[in-house]
């Protein structure tokens, strides 16, 4: 049979014993590379030769005991028997031809086989069993492993994995610990590879630090040992590929309807808004949703690190960072973009999430007639958020005294609308607050709306409400005039504040 070892799979005396061989590569992944000796570190005096001994590393504290998601519901005899098998199969299996075949025809090649392992070995397990045996060990040898099933499920937002066996998600909100775990850290270490690969990088312990992409869209960050330390820690943010919308966010309660219909009109009238929120409080998503109310006849221009924006105009220019290459050369940074937009007449310019120098380009192109130009950056408060800006904009390195940025920031930034991630999982918008202007060395701003909690319910659910803080006409007055849209605003305005 193609792809075969001439060797024939050896008959196993009853049942199988649990997995004694070693651990088994994870075949068609690139395999890790020897581990590179540690450049010795200097001793402490010259005249010894040894180098000192490495510092004693303090052990990861136990795991506090939380209850785990069952994911499948595998047994530890499962696994035991999943990598006797796997064994075998390695042993069998001749990998660089399995490569050379498309991933239809491998998993057939690869069902056959361990098909007949199973009988020769004589392994007992039901028809279900041994169609979960098979679908797993495909998934490792020819996709993610045991992140198959968890990439599969559209309502896991997150998938954080802490070393070989601490596999956690997000689902509404929550972190929660599942039963998911790999063989060992080399198979989670070829899995991470395999990913990064795939974007034509590498991830090892010369260059332990990668982002890079699932073919689905999701946002992948690896880091691998020796700077993690137990074991590789991979990052994936799910692709949504029905992105929540802004009626969606009325429905969870993220936001009342009229807290809707003014962050419409502010998407609407071209007023430059800024989301800042924690990480995973739903800045993406919120961006998402106020470029929903872009009309269809503007031309927009998106910058971003990887790319989750999913506009519905036409008239739209995709822009995605470029790390730099094995040799550390060919980067292109968010600010090498938001500069380069600038000459390619846009109209409104959308940045994923500032987080450098390129906040000043980005206030530029604020102040410089591409009204409607938003980004989303981290901060808990919108007083936070106009602070973190300021620093950007002195790291970048731009020797401007505190006065002038703050009136750079006063002059772009029209809106901020924070958004947050409350204790028991639910992402609201707590802030929808206006930029007025300076008074000495303090930049003024005015809420529209907040969230006031109330405290929670039986369950543990925050229980509150999005008010309007009783302001009759914001800023933006004039400009939702401009658009046609005053009545809509002073209605939803009125209809917060009852
Ligand atoms: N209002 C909401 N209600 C429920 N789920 C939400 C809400 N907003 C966002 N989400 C979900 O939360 C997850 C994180 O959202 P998002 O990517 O927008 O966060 P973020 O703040 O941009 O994160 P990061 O800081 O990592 O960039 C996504 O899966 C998204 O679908
Ligand atoms: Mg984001």
């Amino acid at each position: 049979m193609f792809g075969r070892r001439t060797g024939p799979v050896e008959p196993a005396k009853g049942t199988p014993a649990p997995a004694a061989k070693k651990p088994a590569p994870d075949s068609a992944a690139p395999q890790k590379p020897a581990a590179k000796p540690q450049p010795a570190k200097k001793a402490a005096k010259p005249e010894s030769k040894s180098a000192p001994a490495a510092p004693p590393r303090v052990a990861a504290p136990p795991p506090k005991p939380q209850s785990t998601v069952e994911i499948g519901g595998r047994s530890d005899e499962y696994f035991q028997t999943k990598t006797t098998i796997f064994n075998a199969l390695i042993d069998t299996i001749d990998l660089s031809q399995l490569a050379q075949l498309d991933t239809e025809a491998a998993a057939e090649e690869i069902r056959d086989i361990v098909n007949e392992i199973i009988s020769i070995k004589n392994v007992q397990m039901s028809i279900a069993e041994q169609e979960s045996l098979l679908q797993d060990i495909c998934n490792d040898v020819l996709g993610y492993g045991p992140l198959e099933p968890l990439l599969a499920r559209d309502d896991i937002a997150d998938i954080m994995v802490n070393g070989a066996n601490r596999v956690f998600i997000e689902v509404g909100g929550k972190i929660q610990l599942t039963n998911v775990r790999f063989r060992d850290n080399a198979q989670l270490m070829n899995i991470c590879q395999r990913i990064v690969s795939q974007v034509g990088r590498r991830v090892d312990e010369a260059s332990p630090i990668c982002d890079a992409r699932l073919p689905d869209g999701s946002r992948v960050n690896v880091i691998a040992p020796p700077l993690s330390i137990d074991g590789a820690a991979l990052t994936i943010r799910k692709f949504k590929k029905d992105k929540l919308r802004i009626q969606d966010l009325v429905n969870f309660g993220s936001i009342s309807p009229e807290g809707a219909k003014v962050l419409e009109i502010i998407g609407h009238c071209r007023i430059n808004t800024l989301i800042s929120g924690g990480t995973g409080s739903g800045k993406t998503t919120l961006l998402n949703c106020l470029t929903s109310f872009i009309e269809h006849d503007e031309r927009v221009i998106t910058c971003e690190d990887a790319a989750e924006l999913q506009l519905q105009q036409p008239h739209t220019v995709r822009l995605e960072t470029r790390p730099p290459n094995l040799e550390g050369t060919g980067e292109v940074t968010m600010r090498d973009l938001v500069k380069n937009c600038l000459r390619m007449r846009p109209e409104r310019i959308i940045v994923g999430e500032v987080r450098g120098p390129e906040a000043f380009d980005l206030l530029q192109a604020m102040n410089t007639g591409h009204d409607g130009s938003m980004g989303t950056l981290h901060a808990n408060s919108p007083r936070e958020a106009l602070q973190r800006i300021e620093s950007m904009i002195t790291m970048g390195g731009y020797n401007l005294p505190s006065k002038t940025i703050k009136e750079m920031i006063v002059g772009s930034i029209d809106v901020i609308v924070q958004a947050a991630r409350l204790r028991d999982g639910s992402r609201r918008i707590t802030h929808i607050t206006e930029v007025l202007g300076t008074e000495g060395d303090t930049i003024i701003t005015q809420d529209l709306f907040v969230y006031d909690m109330d405290g929670e319910d039986a369950d543990g659910k925050i229980i509150g409400k999005h008010k309007s803080t009783g302001i009759a006409r914001p800023a933006f007055w004039d400009r939702a005039r401009y658009y046609g849209k005053e009545a809509e605003l002073a209605g939803a305005l009125d209809a917060a504040s009852e």
